[in-house]
């Protein structure tokens, strides 16, 4: 027998989706307040996206046409393929919302699923929890039957400990003809803190028969989504807050699936090139002032990577013009000298720590709260 010429890698990194083709199975989750066209294209300008989604977007908003939900919707030929991330609870307006979607080309629609038993789990499950979840398969029945793009469901893993739902919905939805399950592996109680459950992540894939699951949380290195996908079996790794720091977090995963080859970190020039790329992009969307003002919660971001960084951070959050962001960018520069070696990089102490994921092998729980959280309705997430 020939012996094979190559060795296969470990992990298969295509994927389908429905009837749709990801050059990667790699997703940018819904972020609200972020996930906006100029941070998706940001990202996708970088490479190894398979699919973004937007912020979640209210579905009677978007029957009704307010200028917020289709603004949250806007996307361009470079912003494919694009999910859409609808949050509701009356199935006609769910249905709706997806067929109107699918009209206007989106790829793809997801609903956000934070915890839809809550109520039940509150009162300990039990036959009210299998009538919720059977509330819950009929409305995704509606979308799936009214369209032919996929329709994802992105969920947590239950409320607390003793109320793990996310299999059985998982399970229900699958008998509806959903396309893909996204699972954030931790509790509703839990928010953001504790360490990301890759066993109750795996639960979900175990059981399903077919519908891929797509693991989420912490991801903030192409090593903890290789971990990620390996101990839970998961089809993909879909990426948020990773993504915040590390917007080449796609590409440099891509490779590393890919070939086991690490790439080394972007130098503080390639930040500032993609910081400066990201906010031209909002300026494009959102216009000047209004770009520049929503640019003061994304920049702090990209400065976590830049070292020492306080001079920029206390002016970036009040810049309201391009020329106003230039000046700052500037005078950080210079001041920033201070901090680097004669070869321009930054000398080793004052060097930001790596980002470990919760779930890395040696990772102490108390590292997961390194991942910062920006304000928002965790409660929905
Ligand atoms: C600022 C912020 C906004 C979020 N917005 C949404 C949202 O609109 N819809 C949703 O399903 N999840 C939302 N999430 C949850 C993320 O999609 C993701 O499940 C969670 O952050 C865990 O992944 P990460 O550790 O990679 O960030 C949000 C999270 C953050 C931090």
């Amino acid at each position: 027998m020939k012996s094979p010429s190559r060795v296969l890698p470990a992990i298969l990194v295509a994927m389908r989706l429905g009837p749709l083709t990801l050059v990667s199975n790699l997703f940018l989750s819904p972020l609200a307040g972020y996930t906006n066209l100029p941070f998706r294209l940001t990202v996708r300008e970088l490479g190894g996206v398979g699919l973004a989604t937007t912020d979640l977007v209210n579905a009677r908003s978007l029957l009704e046409r307010k200028s917020k939900a289709l603004k949250l919707i806007e996307t361009s030929p470079a912003d494919y393929p694009l999910a859409v991330q609808l949050f509701g609870s009356v199935p006609e307006e769910m249905r709706d919302a997806a067929a109107y979607l699918e009209s206007v080309g989106i790829a793809s629609a997801d609903i956000n699923m934070g915890c839809p038993v809550r109520k039940v789990c509150r009162v300990g499950g039990g036959s009210a929890m299998m009538t919720e979840l059977a509330k819950t398969a009929r409305l995704v029945k509606g979308m799936v039957e009214a369209v032919k793009i996929p329709i994802t469901a992105k969920m947590r893993l239950g409320w607390d400990d003793e109320n793990i739902t996310a299999p059985d919905l998982a399970r229900a939805l699958e008998d509806v003809g959903v396309a893909a399950i996204f699972v954030h592996g931790r509790t509703r109680e839990q928010g953001f803190s504790g360490a990301v459950n890759l066993a109750g992540i795996r639960a979900v894939v175990e059981a399903l028969k077919w519908v891929p699951v797509i693991g989420n949380g912490d991801v903030t290195s192409p090593q903890a989504a290789k971990v990620m996908l390996e101990q839970t079996g998961c089809a993909g790794v879909s990426v948020g807050r990773g993504a915040f720091y590390n917007p080449w977090i796609f590409q440099h995963t891509l490779h590393y699936l890919k070939s086991g080859e690490l790439l080394p970190d972007p130098p503080f020039e390639e930040r500032v090139r993609v910081m400066c790329r990201h906010l031209e992009l909002m300026i494009e969307v959102f216009g000047e002032a209004h770009g520049c003002r929503m640019f003061r919660k994304v920049a702090p971001w990209y400065a976590k990577r830049f070292g020492p960084a306080n001079e920029f951070n206390k002016r970036v959050v009040l810049v309201s013009s391009r020329a106003g962001y230039y000046e700052v960018l500037e005078s950080y520069r210079r001041w920033r000298q201070q901090f680097v070696d004669e070869a321009g990089d930054l000398k080793p102490r004052f060097r930001p720590a790596p980002l470990v994921a919760s779930f890395m092998a040696g990772a102490g729980v108390g590292q997961a709260g390194h991942i910062p959280v920006p304000k928002g309705p965790v409660e929905v997430w």
